[in-house]
């Protein structure tokens, strides 16, 4: 049976606003635009304002690549909405999306942290690849600023609000998704988590005045296992794709830290110049992350018809994620 191409057929990105730079940071917490931008690469990111939910974000970037595509909302076959902050714990965000676009298809959430976007992308190409679905929208949505504690500086200078999204579904040979590979170690749970919120610890007054409602993360080890499984992550999903590292002409990372990006270029013998970076604007976006660097590197001109265009996303779990792609 001949396999059915699948690729992207519109993009979008759904960003607040707002913009809180290093220096309004410095008028919070006890840090400098120096240390950010030496240790991070970040120099400003979006926040949402109070009120406004994943799904809203989502919303503006689904309606974007949904434009894009030239689909209606009631064409769409199925909804994946990754996110680790959904506008509450039930309905899902896909629900709320789905209502808020006027589609009518199936709508869930997925959940993985940082690779998220990676995570729903391989769901997505498989139910396409199998033939039961044929349109399918996967957003990455966060409002990570619900998380972050205002307090630590050791991560609220990391994180940023965003949303992309990508129509993903049948496309003629070309350009197509050549391989996805994704990965999990959950030994590894306790080092990039938020412990309070779920049925382990609900939000009562005990675990808020104890701050277990907001982001923990041991920053050293996270930076290790980030550069290690990115690296692996990619030579998988090459291998799988038949091609060579130095046959990728852009490789988009999951975007944490400039250092990590440049120690994953670096190990895997890709000259900084072919990796899309975004995070100096953005900060870290957990699941849009991603998407809205795909989004951009298009906008951009960054990535042409007949490139190999590798994703690569790390996150909490842990997980990981690669998807090779001929654009
Ligand atoms: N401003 C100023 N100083 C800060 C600071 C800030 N915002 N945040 C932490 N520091 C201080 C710490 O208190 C510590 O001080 P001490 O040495 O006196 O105890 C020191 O800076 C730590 O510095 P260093 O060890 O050099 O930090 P680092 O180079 O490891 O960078 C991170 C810290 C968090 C930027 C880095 O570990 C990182 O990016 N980790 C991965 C995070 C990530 O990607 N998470 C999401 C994954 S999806």
């Amino acid at each position: 049976m001949k396999k059915t191409h699948v690729g992207f057929l519109g993009l979008g990105a759904g960003l607040p606003p707002k913009v809180l730079t290093n220096f309004d940071l410095e008028k919070i917490v006890d840090t400098s635009d120096e240390w950010i931008r030496t240790r991070t690469g970040i120099r400003e990111r979006r926040i949402a304002e109070p009120g406004v939910a994943a799904s809203d974000l989502g919303v503006e970037a689904a309606r974007e690549a949904l434009q894009k595509s030239g689909l209606k909302p009631t064409e769409l076959d199925l909804i994946i909405v990754a996110t680790v902050t959904p506008d509450m714990s039930f309905p899902s965000t896909g629900c709320m999306v789905q209502k808020k676009i006027g589609a009518t298809c199936p709508a869930f959430d997925l959940s993985a942290a940082c690779s998220g976007f990676v995570f729903a992308l391989s769901v997505a190409e498989a139910y396409i690849q199998s033939g039961f679905y044929k349109y399918i929208l996967v957003v990455g949505s966060e409002i990570t600023s619900s998380f972050v504690n205002w307090k630590d500086r050791s991560t609220c200078v990391l994180f940023g609000d965003g949303a992309g999204a990508a129509i993903v579904g049948p496309t003629l040979e070309g350009h197509q998704i050549l391989a996805t590979h994704i990965g999990s170690d959950g030994n590894y749970s306790d080092i990039l988590k938020v412990p309070a919120g779920g049925s382990a610890l609900p939000v009562n007054e005990k675990n808020i005045a104890e701050g277990l409602q907001f982001l923990k993360m041991e920053g050293a080890e996270v930076f290790k296992l980030a550069v290690r499984t990115m690296e692996e992550a990619i030579h998988r999903v090459c291998e799988l794709a038949h091609i060579r590292t130095e046959q990728i002409d852009c490789l988009i990372p999951h975007q944490a830290n400039l250092r990590i990006l440049n120690a994953v270029a670096e190990r895997v013998k890709i000259p900084n110049e072919k990796v899309f970076v975004n995070v100096d604007r953005y900060g870290n976006m957990s699941a849009a992350s991603t998407v809205v660097a795909l989004y951009e590197a298009d906008k951009f001109r960054m990535i042409k018809k007949g490139q190999n265009v590798i994703l690569v996303a790390f996150g909490g779990g842990l997980t990981w994620g690669s998807c090779a792609i001929r654009w």
